[in-house]
């Protein structure tokens, strides 16, 4: 039996890193999943995910636009006959020096990550109660709590989701939905293989600054993220409401220096 035997779970930006590894985290613990992505998933990839969960579906939708979103959701709705858990990893990262930046990337960014969730909570309700209740996970980021630079509109994004989150929460809880979010460190996957895959230039440099942000000195795994989710998605969390579970190698815990001045 997996710790999601017979739930039924909705995972937008499920195409890839983080979503992706939620999919199958929650396939092999025995939930029938419904991936949500603006782009299809990898073949072999998600033929993984329907070999743990043959009642599997996948969608294609934007978080951003309500229309995409509510015609998703009665699909899902068609098929599986409402959910007991979503979870809200679709996201993009952006940015750039504050001056030359774009009203257009200002707004792409805040619509997809936090109207996104918005949208996606919105028509999510009434699916989740037809199953009795369940709950929501919210991916924000560490960029949420401390911003890095160039970040304005990701952070004002992730802190938005961290908020949202909140009330949220506070909108739900009493109706039998639990709703939480994680905010994950920098986890290796294609929305920042620019800054992990470099090798030499600016982004060798940022890519180390990056790794020394964590006190483990390293990038987290898309599959650390999904366990984390794994953990408030199941009823292991049944008194777990309105939490921000920080998921960073320890960066928003404290810096230390390069030099060990006094040793370990
Ligand atoms: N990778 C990191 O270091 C990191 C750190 C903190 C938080 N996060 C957050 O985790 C979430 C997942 O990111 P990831 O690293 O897995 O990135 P990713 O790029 O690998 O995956 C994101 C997925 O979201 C999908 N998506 C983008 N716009 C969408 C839209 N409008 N509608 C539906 N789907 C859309 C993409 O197609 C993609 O499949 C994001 O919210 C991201 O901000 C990532």
């Amino acid at each position: 039996m997996g710790r999601l035997s017979g739930k039924i779970a909705l995972v937008t930006g499920a195409a890839s890193g983080i979503g992706a590894a939620t999919a199958q985290r929650f396939a092999d613990e025995g939930a029938a999943v419904a991936g949500l992505d603006v782009q299809q998933p990898d073949a072999t990839r998600w033929k993984r995910v329907e070999e743990s969960a043959p009642a599997a579906s996948f969608h294609t939708a934007s978080v951003a636009s309500e229309a995409q979103v509510e015609a998703a959701i009665a699909e899902i709705v068609a098929r599986h006959g409402g959910f007991d858990t979503l979870i809200n990893a679709a996201g993009v990262v952006g940015g750039g020096a504050l001056e030359s930046l774009e009203e257009d990337e200002w707004d792409r960014i805040l619509s997809i990550n936090l109207k996104g969730i918005f949208l996606m909570c919105k028509h999510s309700v009434a699916p989740i109660l037809s199953r009795g209740g369940g709950s929501i996970v919210n991916i924000a980021s560490v960029e949420g709590l401390v911003a890095s630079e160039h970040s304005s509109p990701y952070a004002a994004s992730k802190g938005g989701v961290v908020q949202l989150n909140r009330s949220l929460a506070v909108d739900l809880t009493h109706r039998g939905i639990r709703v939480n979010s994680v905010c994950p460190g920098l986890i290796e996957t294609p929305m920042v293989e620019a800054v992990t895959g470099a090798t030499e230039g600016p982004l060798a440099a940022m890519k180390e600054q990056f790794v020394n942000n964590h006190l483990m000195r390293r990038f987290g795994q898309p599959e650390e993220i999904a366990n984390a989710i794994l953990f408030l998605a199941s009823d292991e969390a049944s008194f777990v409401t309105g939490s921000t579970l920080v998921v960073d190698g320890g960066w928003t815990a404290g810096r230390r220096g390069d030099v060990d001045l006094i040793g370990p």
